[in-house]
């Protein structure tokens, strides 16, 4: 979930009831999306939170010069592609997703200069950099707010969503983080309200205005002028709007996906940005989110609509629940996300990012005994499946959620303006407090842990946000040396990945579907097939994968006999948290 609210989880989790009513299975078609090939989809993406990744020169934030310092050991991952969570200049309101000047560089984080330098230092090695696009709103402090405000006669007033206050007050819309939800702002220099869907610092963005939209393209071209691969598209979705702000159905206005996402114009929108950039440099394009359904979905990534390369859609990453989740679910969802793009567009896949607690927390089991196997066994899982895979930083050492007990110690604006809204109305503060401590987003983004130093070797300072304890022990330096670490776990894995295109393209079967403990799953491509099992559970626990497997070759196990599981003619049986990817002779 983006963050542990009630607010925000409506963000994501929307989706997943949609999609399930629309999910209607398409007719069984041979698998196509092999003779499609593309760079975007070979790679793995690594998803760095530069905030939280290394400090070089101490103030407890992380920042450019320390992701160089350390790009040998990201070119060591195996890792293709790395995603940064926006970089540029921002008060921080939400680390960075409030962007004051889109063509410089956040202070906290260094220079342009050092970013530079960081994007050499990447292609030296051959690894691609994606950015972060943040343009459904930008800072209150961007300079074109700052104009749209002072006056409604500004050149810059359309740039944003205003509402003069003779009209009276705009129709309900539902803010995501603002501490009364409420969308509208009421700002006296104008006598009228601005639209924020995130914080009050976040104002929205007019897209339906042309010279906006150019002042994007050319923010889009200096960057990929520059020489940067990629756009991750922040919040898109919501970016086009019905500008009479007609009323919501009353009860439904904080559906969000249903009313906010997807508006008039928006592929247009998409269009006309592939025109003026996509189609000028060889970069790719991610979506934030996939609509309301399939179709949206597909209407957002299939080559021939000319927007943008791949989906990041969330129903799989929004099932994890503090009261638990379903093995059953969980293959559900990702099977007919799966079989809906089998033959045409391109999804990603990803069991964690900065807006999501730690994926072993959530989808595994971190208790010491099981924390180590059920993370390599979730990375099996990202790195074996159908999709361009996401993998957030820290989860190759199964970093584990923080879970603060405090409000104190929270520093993500969504989780402290919704502690205050919980105050303001008499909500139970213990409650939102248990939540957070499952959900929030802050756990996803407690310091890297680089060694057992002070601040896990993240800074010589202060961290900005607390170090989870457990780095003592759990740390890259630690696992660095163990040929048996979730970190080499995960460079075997990519490897696997990078030599066999089978794992990227080769079409998906479920197998033993009703089996509430283990996930199975073939993949087959040009005449060869391999199975995956993975058992999601903290018991023994039997497969029937309806394969003869005694002759099939062990590719990778996390489990370091060498053997794998015990196999019958047709049966596995695997141990706890067992992950084993077989090729069949
Ligand atoms: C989605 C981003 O991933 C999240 O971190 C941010 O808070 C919102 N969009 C607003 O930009």
């Amino acid at each position: 979930m983006l963050a542990a609210n009630w607010s925000t989880r409506l963000y994501y989790s929307s989706i997943l009831l949609l999609s399930l009513l629309l999910s209607s299975c398409r007719p069984a078609q041979p698998d196509a999306s092999q003779s499609e090939k593309a760079w975007w989809k070979e790679v793995v993406v690594y998803q760095i939170y530069p905030r939280s990744f290394k400090d070089s020169d101490g103030d407890g934030v992380g920042d450019l010069k320390g992701i160089i310092s350390k790009l040998d050991y990201i070119k060591s991952l195996g890792v293709d592609v790395v995603w940064l969570n926006p970089i540029y200049s921002s008060p921080n309101d939400d680390n960075g997703y409030d962007v004051s000047d889109y063509r410089n560089i956040m202070k906290d984080f260094g220079t342009m200069a050092d970013f530079d330098a960081l994007l050499k230092g990447m292609h030296e090695r051959h690894i691609k950099l994606v950015m972060d696009l943040v343009v459904n709103h930008s800072s209150d402090e961007h300079k074109w707010f700052q104009e749209s405000r002072s006056s409604r006669q500004s050149p810059y007033r359309n740039y944003y969503h205003w509402w003069d206050a003779e009209r009276g007050k705009p129709a309900y819309r539902y803010s995501l983080f603002d501490i009364n939800h409420d969308a509208w702002k009421w700002d006296s220099v104008s006598n009228a309200y601005y639209l924020h869907y995130f914080s009050r610092k976040q104002p929205d963005l007019n897209w339906e205005n042309p010279r906006l939209r150019q002042e994007v393209y050319d923010i889009m071209k200096f960057w990929a002028g520059k020489g940067i691969d990629g756009f991750r598209l922040d919040a898109f979705q919501f970016a086009a709007k019905d500008t009479s702000f007609p009323p919501f159905p009353q009860g439904y206005e904080k559906n969000f996906i249903e009313y906010y996402a997807m508006g008039p114009h928006l592929h247009d929108y998409l269009r006309e940005m592939n025109q003026e950039v996509f189609s000028k440099y060889p970069v790719m394009s991610v979506a934030e989110g996939a609509g309301k359904s399939f179709k949206d979905a597909h209407e957002l990534v299939d080559a021939d609509r000319h927007e943008l390369n791949m989906a990041y859609a969330f129903e799989g990453v929004d099932i994890a629940k503090p009261e638990g989740y379903t093995l059953a679910h969980f293959k559900e969802v990702f099977s007919r996300w799966d079989s809906a793009f089998a033959q045409k567009g391109w999804l990603s896949i990803f069991l964690a990012n900065h807006d999501q607690a730690r994926m072993v927390s959530r989808f595994g089991n971190d208790s010491s005994a099981f924390r180590d196997l059920s993370s390599k066994m979730l990375s099996t899982f990202i790195m074996t499946m159908r999709g361009t895979p996401y993998y957030y930083n820290g989860d190759e050492l199964g970093m584990t959620n923080a879970r603060f007990g405090q409000i104190e110690d929270y520093r993500d604006v969504s989780a402290l303006n919704e502690y205050q809204h919980q105050k303001n109305t008499g909500g139970d503060l213990q409650k939102f407090i248990q939540r957070l401590r499952f959900e929030s987003r802050d756990n996803g983004r407690t310091p890297f842990q680089w060694d057992s130093t002070a601040q896990a070797g993240f800074t010589t300072g202060k961290p900005w946000i607390g170090v989870n304890p457990n780095y003592t022990w759990l740390n890259a330096a630690a696992q660095e040396g163990d040929p048996n670490s979730c970190l080499n776990y995960f460079r075997k894995l990519t490897k696997l990945r990078k030599e066999n295109g089978i794992l990227v393209y080769g079409k998906y079967t479920l197998l033993d579907k009703d089996n509430p403990s283990v996930y199975a799953y073939t993949r087959e491509m040009e005449g060869k097939k391999w199975l995956i099992a993975l058992n999601f559970s903290a018991h023994t626990a039997e497969a029937q994968v309806g394969l003869n497997t005694t002759n099939a070759r062990l590719m990778l196990s996390n489990y370091t006999a060498a053997s794998g599981p015990a196999r019958k003619a047709s049966a596995l049986t695997l141990r706890p948290y067992e992950a084993v990817v077989f090729q069949l002779p």
